[in-house]
């Protein structure tokens, strides 16, 4: 099972304190204004001749509540690593992360997210873990999909749909949870382009649908910045920007231009 949903608490500042996992609702998750908080985090791999690689370097982000929000950045730059880090699938070397809970974390293959023979019966499946009824079970799964533009698909066998289908029925079993925050990698790697318009599209309204939830998506397509609130760009394990869709953008295109004026040169 690919879709993970995770511990969302993890406090790391100090060597001598132990990593701590909190399952339970903090007290901070009342209060706080950011969905998503991640403080000078750090992140480096220690190879078994003992050299010591950092992949994230005093990386911070904030983000709002409700909101859709772009991680950018080339290939290699620490993207997926941090996107982990913030679903709690890897620990910070150092820092501190926050990420409202439930939330869930999307893998960028569809053909990973999908796991049950139908449509319905896979976006009910993490739902069993609630004590339901049959009725509630139903109703939950019916917005779910429906947030996603897919209610028609009900009785589909999952194998018959297109990859960017797959997505959005993966994103329907995280909103059928109740799920607050998605964490959302690359998803239109593999998606043809009317697919991948489908998925972004999809996310936008089920964010629209609820103010509650919030979307980090994670991607290296500047494109997609158009449907973004906002953006955080990332270069060499760094954030180099963060702040609104369209001054990020704008810091990109002169970071490009001044790179390719730096080569015709
Ligand atoms: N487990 C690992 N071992 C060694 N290097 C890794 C590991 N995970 C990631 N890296 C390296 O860290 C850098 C960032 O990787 P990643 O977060 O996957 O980047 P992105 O998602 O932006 O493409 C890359 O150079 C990658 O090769
Ligand atoms: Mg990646």
């Amino acid at each position: 099972m690919m879709r993970s949903h995770c511990a969302a608490v993890i406090r790391a500042s100090a060597p001598e304190l132990p990593l701590l996992h909190c399952n339970t609702p903090a007290r901070t998750d009342v209060t706080r204004s950011y969905a998503i908080e991640g403080r000078n985090l750090n992140y480096s791999i220690t190879a078994r001749q003992g050299k010591c690689t950092p992949i994230l370097k005093d990386c911070s982000l904030t983000i709002p509540p409700g909101q859709l929000w772009m991680l950018l950045g080339p290939n290699g730059c620490g993207k997926s690593t941090l996107l982990k880090i913030l679903a709690g699938l890897l620990n910070p070397t150092n820092g501190f992360v926050y990420v409202k809970k439930p939330n869930s974390f999307v893998f960028q293959n569809p053909d990973h997210q999908v796991v049950m023979p139908t449509v319905e019966a896979d976006v009910a499946f993490g739902l069993s873990k609630f004590n339901l009824t049959r009725d509630e079970i139903k109703s939950r799964v019916a917005k779910a999909l429906d947030a996603v533009g897919m209610y028609e698909y009900l009785q589909r066998p999952v194998q018959t749909l297109s990859g960017g289908q797959k997505q959005r029925v993966a994103i329907a079993g995280a909103l059928a949870e109740a799920c607050k925050v998605l964490l959302l990698d690359e998803l239109t790697t593999f998606l043809d382009e009317s697919d991948q318009v489908g998925v972004i599209k999809a996310v936008k309204s089920s964010l629209g649908n609820s103010e509650e939830v919030t979307a980090l998506w994670v991607t290296h397509r500047l494109e997609e910045l158009e449907y973004a609130d906002g953006a955080v760009y990332m270069e060499d394990g760094r954030v180099v920007m963060h702040g609104d869709a369209s001054s990020v953008m704008e810091c990109i295109e002169a970071r490009k231009s001044s790179y390719m004026n730096k080569i015709n040169s």
